[in-house]
């Protein structure tokens, strides 16, 4: 085949190869585990969704459903999208399966989302997230206990230089006030600002703040801040998440001008921020959104939660942190390391290595054909301990061949012959004295 007609990835989705994916593992059984001891329990939602699931919460305007969402025409004619976020999938699960009558739920979730952004480092069109949901509490200290949990994943993996920032987006009331307050300010530096800021101030005015534009942000040093517009009830609850904050040792930043990048969200936002990761820089982002149940059809139930990026999480892991990619690169592939010659002996070999690892013992099978030296060859290469041999002779005789492999042992060890039934009890004593 000609190699420009070699069939690629597509662009902006990456593979994750097996040297990689024991990193993937562990950050994602790491998450697993200290969600588990928060009392958080998995949630599975489909990959595809209707459409209008994520236009009703996420919002038209935002880029994500203007411009970044795969939608298509399914073969009914009905429209639907590739999931960009997990928010959205849980609160229709949720409605959708009576989990917000009478109840509250910690939720948590993982998997592949899809935005049709410009691909860049740390910017992908697919990617996999973490995240949580809590249902039904109202309160800060909800607030308090997932950034704890986010805290705990962070310390665990060894994760440095990220830091989280916080801010108030207040209720309904306070964002009109506010939004007619920079509307204000902004319009008088209209010329000072570039044409997607333009565009936004009468669109969503609020996202300006985020702008990535340096002049835009020279403008806005002097904007009114959202956290002068609170009403008293969103200005205590962010004060009493602050003195959570305090007590629990979790240290932030207050910025006024985080307002992220989905329309669903009041009162909490938040961020974590890598101080070296350049554009790209938020690990993990959420918050408070007390009106998406009931947009979606459901009753009344507050929402709070997070997501992190796993691509951003693990490139960061591994510019950062040695002694995480020591303690994972060191896992082993195998314990023993089999070799036969003969169809005899190679149907005994898959025999002991289905009762090797019946016993958990990691067993590497040698496949195909090849002499006994270079499948000794290949046992030296392997990280295998332990070598079993099974020669024709061996095979006769009901036995194996049994050796330490490791580099310590190997000019001393000497091969001994055991009876093939016996091969468990030998290979367990034998691993156990290393
Ligand atoms: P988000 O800020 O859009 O929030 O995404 C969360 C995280 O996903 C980001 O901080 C980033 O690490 C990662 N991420 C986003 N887009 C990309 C991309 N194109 N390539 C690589 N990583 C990316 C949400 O998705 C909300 N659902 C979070 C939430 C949960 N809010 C409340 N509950």
């Amino acid at each position: 085949m000609n190699k420009k007609d070699q069939i690629k990835a597509i662009r902006g989705m990456n593979d994750v190869l097996p040297a990689d994916s024991s990193m993937w593992l562990y950050v994602e059984d790491t998450c697993a585990k200290i969600l588990a001891l928060y009392g958080y329990r998995q949630i599975r939602t489909p990959i595809i969704e209707s459409t209008q699931l994520f236009s009703r919460s996420i919002g038209d305007e935002t880029d994500v459903v203007a411009k970044e969402m795969y939608t298509f025409e399914d073969r009914n004619g009905d429209s639907l999208s590739l999931r960009p976020e997990g928010t959205a999938s849980c609160v229709r699960a949720g409605i959708e399966n009576g989990l917000f009558y009478n109840q509250q739920q910690r939720l948590w979730y993982i998997g592949e989302m899809f935005r049709h952004e410009r691909p860049q480092k740390g910017r992908y069109r697919q990617f996999n997230q973490i995240g949580a949901e809590c249902y039904g509490w109202s309160t800060p200290d909800i607030e308090a206990e997932l950034l704890s949990v986010i805290d705990q994943i962070f310390k665990e993996l060894g994760l440095k230089k990220t830091h989280l920032q916080i801010n108030s987006l207040g209720d309904v009331d306070t964002r009109k006030r506010y939004r007619e307050a920079l509307l204000d300010y902004l319009t008088q530096k209209q010329d000072q600002l570039d044409s997607d800021s333009v565009r936004r101030l009468s669109t969503n005015p609020l996202r300006i703040l985020d702008s990535k534009n340096n002049d835009v942000q020279a403008v806005l040093k002097d904007a009114p801040s959202i956290l002068d517009f609170l009403s008293e009830s969103s200005a205590n609850s962010f004060n009493q998440l602050k003195s959570y904050l305090d007590e629990l040792g979790i240290t932030y930043q207050i910025n006024p001008r985080l307002v992220r990048g989905l329309d669903y969200y009041n009162d909490t936002v938040f961020e974590w921020v890598n101080e070296d990761f350049g554009a790209q820089s938020a690990v993990c982002g959420g918050g408070r959104y007390d009106s998406m149940v009931e947009q979606l059809g459901g009753v009344e139930t507050p929402g709070f939660g997070f997501a992190m990026g796993l691509e951003r999480l693990i490139q960061i892991l591994y510019e950062q942190s040695a002694s995480v990619i020591d303690s994972v690169e060191k896992e082993q592939l195998a314990d023993v390391f089999i070799i036969s010659v003969g169809e005899k002996a190679r149907c005994q070999a898959l025999l002991i290595q289905q009762i090797l690892v019946a016993n958990d013992v990691q067993v590497q099978l040698y496949c195909g054909t090849g002499s006994m030296k270079n499948q000794f060859k290949r046992a030296d290469k392997s990280d295998a301990s332990v070598a079993l041999i099974i020669g024709e002779e061996e095979a006769e005789s009901g036995t194996a061949g049994i050796k330490l492999l490791t580099a310590q042992n190997k000019q001393t060890s000497t091969q001994q012959t055991i009876l093939q039934n016996d091969v468990l009890n030998a290979v367990t004593n034998l691993l156990e004295s290393l």
